[in-house]
Formats: structure tokens, C-alpha cells, sequence
């Protein structure tokens, strides 16, 4: 049954390059992602691992655990971090989940048999503070993810978590905001002390409030 945004983010306990976890007790009371690739000692994977790797502490500053998962055995996943680190000039700084079983694969719906057989697709799932799923992206095996897109994600969630705002098409971190239309512009007036700009009543622009 596929995980759709708002449901409990499924728990489970695996091995992982870094030792045996309870997924919700290793994500703690952040924010987390976990993330799927096909095959290990496969190219694409390769550049998605690594560029995680080095884009590691801008989760890190944003409260947010990152967890890989694919149907490798541990020695597998053990074996090609190092060409990760060699390859792209990293270190592996996260944990891979084991999953020969396909226990997790399966939990999270993340083996598309019609796309590929018997592997994991590249799914993400971003997982608040409140175990809950917040966005579910599917990539095909040809198309290495943008984890810049991720880190922009998060900004917006975490922003949209605090404050009664949403952010337009292709909002980067600092840019203006919308007011969300349940908001009434008396409201907003008081939510809103940088004021606001209204190009139609259902489109109210305002600067990022926490900036
Ligand atoms: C890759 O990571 O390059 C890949 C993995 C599985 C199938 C196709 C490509």
C-alpha cells in the first residue's frame, strides 16, 4: 500500500553500515529523510551517495537525519563506500540500511516491479519532528536526484511549520512568501508586521517572516 503525505512515517529495526537501528528512535525528535537507491556499485547511485556525503551538513544545520536503504547486503554496502569516498571525493558520513530481505523496501512501497524488477526505485521520504510523512518524491533508476531540491524542500516545510505562510513556484530560502488564503488581511496584518503586498486577494505576497 503506497505512503501518502500526512500518514505515520511505518517504523521498523534494520543493520545499518552504522550499527542495528529503530527507525523512529534513531530519527529522534527531528526532522529526517530517508532515501532509496536501486543498486550498489551502480554509477548513478555512486553520485547520489557521495553528493550526499558532501551536502551533509546542510542537513545537519537544519535538524535533518539522512538514512539510505536498498536490497544490498551489508558487505556489499560496506565494500562500495569505499569507491564512493574514492570516486567522489568524500567521506561517507551516513548510514545505509541492509535490506536483502526487503523488509523496508516493501514497508515504504519502494520496489515498482513494472519499472524495475527486484530493486529499489529512488524514492525519498521527508519525515517531521511529528513522525509524519511530509513529501514522497519517485524517481526512475536513470535519473540521479537533486538534493539541492531536498535541502529547498525542508526550508519550505520547515518555514510553512511555523508560520501561516506557503512558498510560490521555485521559492529558494529568503525569498518572498505567500500568505496562505485562510488568513484574513486583518490577520495577516498582525502576522505579518513587514506588511504585505496583494495582487489579487488570493495572492498576498510577504517577506519571509523569520528573516
Ligand atoms: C545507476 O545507479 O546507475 C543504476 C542503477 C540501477 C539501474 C540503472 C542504473
Amino acid at each position: 500500500m503506497a505512503i501518502r503525505l500526512g500518514d505515520d512515517a511505518p517504523n521498523f529495526t534494520a543493520e545499518t553500515t552504522e550499527g542495528t537501528i529503530n527507525f523512529h528512535e534513531w530519527l529522534g525528535s527531528g526532522w529526517g529523510i530517508l532515501f532509496s537507491h536501486p543498486k550498489d556499485y551502480t554509477p548513478v547511485c555512486t553520485t547520489e551517495l557521495g553528493t550526499v556525503a558532501k551536502i551533509s551538513p546542510e542537513f545537519k544545520k537544519r535538524g535533518v537525519k539522512v538514512i539510505a536503504v536498498s536490497v544490498d547486503p551489508m558487505d556489499s554496502h560496506k565494500g562500495w563506500i569505499n569507491d564512493i569516498n574514492e570516486t567522489q571525493k568524500t567521506t561517507m558520513n551516513y548510514p545505509i540500511i541492509a535490506d536483502p530481505d526487503k523488509k523496508v523496501a516493501t514497508l515504504y512501497d519502494m520496489i515498482h516491479p513494472n519499472a524495475i524488477d527486484n530493486m529499489t526505485v529512488r524514492s525519498v521520504f521527508i519525515i517531521g519532528p511529528d513522525k509524519k510523512v511530509k513529501l514522497t518524491l519517485t524517481y526512475p533508476a536513470s535519473c540521479g536526484r537533486n538534493f539541492d531540491e531536498l535541502l529547498r524542500v525542508i526550508d519550505s516545510l520547515q518555514l510553512t511549520s511555523k508560520y501561516k505562510v506557503a512558498t510560490p513556484a521555485n521559492w529558494k530560502d529568503g525569498e518572498d512568501c505567500i500568505i496562505t488564503p485562510a488568513v484574513g488581511d486583518a490577520e495577516a496584518q498582525q502576522l505579518f508586521p513587514k506588511g504585505f503586498t496583494t495582487v489579487k486577494p488570493y495572492l498576498r505576497y510577504t517577506p519571509q517572516p523569520n528573516r
